[in-house]
């Protein structure tokens, strides 16, 4: 059986990721803190705890058996135009969607050689500039970059990035004031990145997108 290591996979699409490939693979799954009616084993990540413990991030690697397939799934929500956001909040998005992923990667590989499968969360915000998101958006485009350049790496098998539209999760727990109701599923985003990941490619880069839900295919390279 094949192991899987979701980094945020505690709520929303990692989660429904978690539930479908939990029927036929091994789940590992991160968040900050368990939480008591999560079912796959959880091991702790926390970016808090990255930008202010030495070795934090060897610690938590050195916890984790031989993974086969990594999805990076870990990232929230910053709003502001760019002198809002602190400089330290400004480094922690950023390190979140580019050099957390690829320490990652980096020491997955310096362990184990290989890696079967890695799927980088992105979002729409990867490709549209919007004012109040600008670090938010940089390490989605940070991240989609990072993934289509593993790709040309032979030691990882088959890279995809899936950058989804708005989805109605936890994400906006913290911003009342966005209406949710006409975004995805993440039940819906989860059952086509599962789909699309199981063709037979080296790179792939789609986007799940609204109004009407639907999978768009940007790049497909064997
Ligand atoms: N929802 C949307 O509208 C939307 C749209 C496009 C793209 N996305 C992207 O989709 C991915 C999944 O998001 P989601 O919508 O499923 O949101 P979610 O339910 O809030 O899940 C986010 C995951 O990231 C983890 N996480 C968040 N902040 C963290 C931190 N500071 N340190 C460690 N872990 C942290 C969460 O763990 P905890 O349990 O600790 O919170 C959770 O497992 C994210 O990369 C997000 O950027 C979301």
């Amino acid at each position: 059986m094949k192991n899987v290591l979701i980094i945020g996979g505690s709520s929303g699409l990692g989660l429904e990721l978690a539930k479908i490939y939990s029927n036929d693979h091994k789940v590992i799954i991160t968040g900050r803190e368990k939480k008591e009616s999560i079912e796959y084993d959880f091991v702790s990540f926390d970016m808090d705890k990255y930008e202010s413990t030495e070795g934090y991030l060897e610690s938590f690697l050195d916890q984790l058996p031989k993974i086969d397939i990594l999805i990076y799934a870990l990232g929230y929500y910053q709003k502001g135009v760019i002198t809002d956001i602190s400089d330290d909040d400004i480094k922690m998005i950023t390190d979140s969607g580019i050099t957390v992923p690829s320490l990652i990667v980096k020491k997955i590989l310096i362990k184990q050689g290989v890696l079967d499968t890695f799927i980088a969360i992105t979002s729409t915000s990867a490709w549209t500039p919007r004012l109040l998101e600008p670090l938010y958006a940089t390490s989605k485009a940070g991240l989609t970059m990072l993934a289509a350049s593993l790709s040309l790496d032979d030691r990882i098998d088959k890279v995809m990035v899936a950058g989804p539209a708005g989805m109605k999760t936890p994400f906006w727990k913290n911003n009342p004031e966005v209406d949710t109701s006409e975004m995805l599923e993440s039940h819906w985003v989860a059952e086509n990145i599962f789909r699309e990941v199981h063709e037979d490619f080296k790179y792939k880069y789609i986007q799940l997108l609204r109004k009407p839900e639907r999978v768009v295919l940007v790049e497909k390279r064997q």
